[in-house]
């Protein structure tokens, strides 16, 4: 089910067929945490994913990206606000909507992976590692150079 939703000339979508493919590559290839994807990498990953669009009028201004199963866990990443639009809160709006999806509902875990910007997070309710020996994964940080 599509989610929308709109504040002082900002819209935030989980529409699919309304997402700029070309301004998300543009800002995905620089980011420091998946700098240089493919394209065609990134078109999967969004098929694939539960998204939400930002939106200033019609030119998409901001992301964020739920891998899920939409019942016992979800793992969130590719959040961004372009530089222009920053400090306004709509990282936070962008957050709030998408905590509240249907999908995200009573999962047993949602994970994510930051630099620094736990402050955000932290306002949603993430926490650090309670468990971090428990924790492993394969990570080939090199894999798009
Ligand atoms: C992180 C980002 C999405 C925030 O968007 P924004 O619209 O500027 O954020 P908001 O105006 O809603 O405010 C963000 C809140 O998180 C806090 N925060 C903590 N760490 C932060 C960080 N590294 N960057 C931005 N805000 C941060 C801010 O202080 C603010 O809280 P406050 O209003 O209670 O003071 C944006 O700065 C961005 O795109 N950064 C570059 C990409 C990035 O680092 N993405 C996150 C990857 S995990």
């Amino acid at each position: 089910m599509v989610e929308t939703f709109e504040r002082n000339g900002y819209l935030i979508s989980t529409d699919p067929a309304k997402f700029d493919l070309d301004a998300i590559h543009a800002y995905l290839v620089r980011a420091y945490w998946c700098e240089g994807i493919p394209r065609k990498t990134m078109e999967r990953a969004i098929a694939n994913s539960l998204c939400f669009a930002l939106f200033h009028g019609k030119t998409q201004i901001g992301f964020a990206r739920v891998v899920t199963d939409s019942a016992t866990f979800a793992y969130l990443c590719d959040v961004y606000v372009l530089e222009d639009h920053r400090g306004k809160g709509l990282g936070k709006w962008l957050m709030k909507c998408l905590m509240g999806h249907p999908a995200l509902q009573g999962l047993r875990r949602f994970s994510l992976a930051t630099r620094d910007a736990q402050g955000l997070y932290r306002q949603f309710g993430f926490r650090e590692l309670s468990k971090p020996d428990s924790k492993m994964e394969i990570l080939r940080p090199d894999i798009y150079r």
